[in-house]
């Protein structure tokens, strides 16, 4: 397994996989990997030949308040990780590598990157469409996998990758999950002992909706007592807990057509992010 730093040398190899007829999959990452990343890594060498994890942690995601400086940082680990799950290059470039001087296009999706998240870090969606956009043109993939962790940000992809005619197949990924039900993330590194118990309540509460909501309960009720859930386990606050259509990400309050209940909320200073497939009619 390789580690590239530099573009040339990657169209150089991307370039002589293209041409022995190769399938390239790419898998985004911003690295501090574990389980959840594995399993994209794992998806992608179903669909490819070759399979290309990137890994950047990517400043122009991150707003002024957030964790960039203290994002978890241990390629070392990560390139372990990497080589006994199969994958063939590292694509792990320098921050000048991706953004030199003069960098001036920004990837904006209107609708879909407004909502949930999108409210909550103003600017997050920006980032992370121009970086993705930009990580398509510099591996060239056939096809690339995103978890449904980060569900918004697949529904943003699928919808900057329809909009702008770029030819790469978008693969969601479900969501792998620790024992007790919290979403595998680099970010519940942060969380101390009491905090990683309390934790577990968020997927709880969106189950607990989830199948309330399948059965045809009071939307706004099961909505209301979910939040009452998470801040009783302590989540404070609750940036949102939302039943949205599955592509548009707009809230709906009808069970028709597919649907997806999402919610974030900071545990101390952790925020954590979640959601489920509802059963639509
Ligand atoms: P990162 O948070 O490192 O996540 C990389 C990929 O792993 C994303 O597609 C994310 O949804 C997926 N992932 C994370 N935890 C997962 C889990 N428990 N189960 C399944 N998949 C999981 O998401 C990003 O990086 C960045 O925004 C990126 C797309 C790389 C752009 O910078």
């Amino acid at each position: 397994m390789q580690i590239i730093r530099e573009l040339d040398t990657l169209r150089t190899v991307i370039a002589d996989w293209r041409s022995a007829g190769e399938r390239i999959a790419l898998v985004p990452t911003m690295g501090a990997l574990h389980v959840g990343h594995i399993a994209l890594v794992a998806a992608a060498r179903q669909r490819a030949e070759r399979t290309v994890t990137s890994i950047f942690v990517n400043p122009t995601q991150f707003g002024p308040n957030e964790d960039l400086a203290r994002y978890p940082r241990r390629e070392a680990a990560d390139a372990a990780m990497l080589e006994a799950a199969g994958c063939d290059l590292i694509w792990a470039p320098a921050v000048e590598t991706m953004y030199p001087t003069g960098f001036a296009t920004m990837i904006s999706v209107k609708g879909v990157s407004e909502g949930l998240d999108g409210a909550a870090r103003p600017g997050h969606f920006d980032g992370v469409a121009t970086v993705v956009a930009k990580l398509f043109g510099q591996a060239r993939p056939d096809v690339a996998l995103f978890g449904e962790k980060d569900f918004q940000q697949l529904a943003v992809i699928q919808r900057m990758v329809h909009d702008l005619d770029i030819a790469v197949e978008i693969v969601g990924v479900p969501t792998q999950r620790d024992e007790d039900g919290l979403a595998l993330s680099s970010r519940n590194a942060y969380l101390n002992a009491e905090e990683r118990l309390a934790a577990r309540a968020l997927p709880r509460a969106l189950g607990e909706a989830a199948a309330s909501i399948a059965r045809g309960d009071d939307i706004d009720h099961i909505l209301d007592l979910a939040r009452k859930r998470l801040a009783d386990a302590g989540f404070s606050p609750i940036d949102y807990i939302e039943l949205c259509n599955a592509e548009t990400l707009e809230p709906v309050r009808q069970v028709q057509g597919p649907l997806r209940l999402l919610a974030a909320a900071k545990l101390g200073n952790t925020r954590l992010v979640d959601n489920l497939p509802v059963a639509g009619k």
